[in-house]
């Protein structure tokens, strides 16, 4: 069993003005891949380093498989971490990169190379095994550094932005691999990303960070879905959900001076309303429980085609289907989904229930 469990973890840099990590707690399941998503700086990779145990909390435990580790030195945590850097040693080939940890750990000549041939053929570095990292593309370089990483069958595997350098066909293809080899392998993984469709495809359950902490902690699609507050919903899709700003009253939403039915249970006063550009049914024809809007851009993306709408003065994207007919300039008729309409405190960010 590796489950990993965190409490209460912070950590403030020597001379940091605001904490790195505050107050974070979370489980991950044995064998589970959680995704901690953020924006740059929110502590992703500060999380991870203190889990590895390359970085000291200031307070909190962290546990795995039960056990308390939060005073363990790294090499006695049985872990690995392929690092935001993918530092790889310069001077050795790639077969010798990747069992360099075997061989620290005195493994024998024969299961060394029997296991770098395994996770060479996992990452597709079959041929490349004589070569230096210098002879290799970044790519490549972090197709060995993940190696490097499973080729030690870690309880827990730590990965900081492994596909970064994975040009966008090789990450869409490397990533699917890896959900399966981290599937068949039965890891318990952290796997930090600052890529939302990634965090979105990869893991089972996502957590979104902010400024050191975590905001909402959930399957990738609740998070989607349901965001907890305009920061998660802005930050986790592509497009970011859409927040308007409304008033709510009478069982009806006003908007820029038109009204649409309020879903049931919608209390009076003001609200960001929030929607999913998928969520919202245009059409080129008046309907009478639709919001009447103007076609601005138009960007056709193969599967479909977002159009970004003004209704009065508000901006919104509104995802089409490819062969839906629309010209910048052109009137249309927004109706948002009822059932997947969110409320938004206009004062707080947060959502309401
Ligand atoms: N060694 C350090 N000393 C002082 N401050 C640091 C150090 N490392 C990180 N920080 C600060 O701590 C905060 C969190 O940094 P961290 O590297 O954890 O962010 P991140 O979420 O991994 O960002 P990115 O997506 O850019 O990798 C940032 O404000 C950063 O400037
Ligand atoms: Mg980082």
């Amino acid at each position: 069993m590796a489950e990993v469990e965190i409490t209460g973890l912070e950590k403030t840099y020597p001379g940091g003005a605001r904490p790195a990590v505050r107050a974070v707690s979370a489980t991950v399941a044995d064998g589970e891949l959680l995704v901690l998503l953020g924006p740059s700086g929110c502590g992703k990779t500060t999380l991870l380093r203190m889990i590895a145990g390359l970085e000291t909390p200031d307070a909190g435990t962290i546990r795995i498989g039960g056990a308390d580790i939060t005073h363990l030195p790294p090499r006695e945590r049985d872990l690995s971490m392929v690092f935001q850097s993918y530092a790889v040693f310069p001077h050795r080939t790639v077969a010798r990169n990747i069992g360099f940890g075997l061989a620290m750990r005195k493994t024998a000549r024969r299961e060394i190379e029997a296991k770098v041939e395994w996770a060479a053929g996992l990452l597709r570095l079959e041929d490349l095994l004589d070569r230096y990292p210098a002879q290799l593309s970044g790519g490549q370089r972090q197709r060995v550094a993940v190696a490097r990483a499973i080729v030690m069958e870690p309880d827990v595997l730590l990965m900081d932005e492994p596909l970064s350098n994975l040009d966008a066909l090789l990450r869409l293809q490397f990533r699917a691999e890896l959900k399966k080899l981290l599937a068949d392998l039965g890891t318990t993984c952290v796997y930090v990303t600052h890529d939302q469709v990634e965090a979105l495809s990869l893991g089972e359950r996502v957590a979104v960070m902010d400024e050191g902490e975590i905001v909402q902690a959930g399957a990738p699609l609740e998070v989607y879905d349901a965001p907890a507050s305009i920061f998660v919903g802005g930050f986790l899709g592509s497009p970011p959900m859409n927040f308007l700003e409304a008033v709510v009253d009478g069982g009806a939403i006003e908007l820029e001076g038109q009204r649409i039915p309020a879903p049931p249970g919608w209390t009076a006063g003001p609200v960001l309303i929030g929607v999913r550009a998928e969520t919202i049914i245009a059409s080129g024809t008046e309907a009478a429980d639709a919001l009447r809007a103007a076609a601005e851009v138009v960007e056709p993306l193969g599967s479909a085609t977002l159009v970004t709408a003004l209704v009065g003065g508000q901006r919104l994207k509104v995802q089409v289907p490819a062969d839906f007919t629309v010209a910048p300039g052109d009137r249309l008729w927004l109706r948002p989904r009822p059932d997947r309409l969110g409320r938004y405190d206009p004062r707080t960010g947060l959502a309401l229930t």
